[in-house]
């Protein structure tokens, strides 16, 4: 199965998630600069939450995405406060036709005196999991 991670990080809390789903996938963790150049079974797409949205480069990485490349997404992201970033990336990539799994991976990531600390180990280690059982759907 061929698995791609391409992120989204302003101040490397999302990285931290991509870096630990891509090691346990055996891939890298790429940002959006790369392109999704051979066909992919499962595309982890990650972002920050930024004013209640996703990074303009994801929202532009996924609208350049060709259906014939990518099976299927999956959602991760981090946020201090509100909602993770699913909804989002679910609306962009239905419009280029692409299917989201239901399944996501969220956390909390540090912003300020919000958040301190984390992702922690714990949140890692539940990326971690995540990305195992979502390698074996
Ligand atoms: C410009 C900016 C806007 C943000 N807006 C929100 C927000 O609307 N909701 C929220 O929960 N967190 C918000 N945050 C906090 C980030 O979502 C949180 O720090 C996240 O972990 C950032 O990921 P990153 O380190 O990968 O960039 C914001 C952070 C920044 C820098």
């Amino acid at each position: 199965m061929i698995v791609a991670v391409r992120c989204c990080s302003r101040n490397g809390n999302t990285r931290r998630v991509a870096e630990v789903i891509a090691s346990t996938l055996n891939t890298e963790a790429l940002s959006t600069e790369h392109p999704i150049l051979q066909p992919t079974d499962l595309l982890f797409l990650g972002s920050g939450v930024y004013a209640g949205d996703i990074d303009k480069r994801m929202k532009q990485f996924i609208r350049m995405l060709d259906p014939a490349m990518v099976n299927k997404a999956v959602c991760f992201s981090t946020s201090a406060v509100t909602n993770s970033a699913y909804r989002r990336m679910a609306d962009l990539l239905a419009d280029v036709g692409i299917r989201l799994l239901p399944q996501e991976f969220h956390c909390a990531g540090s912003f300020g005196i919000l958040q301190k600390g984390h992702p922690d180990r714990k949140d890692l280690d539940a990326a971690k999991d995540f990305a195992k059982k979502i390698s074996r759907l």
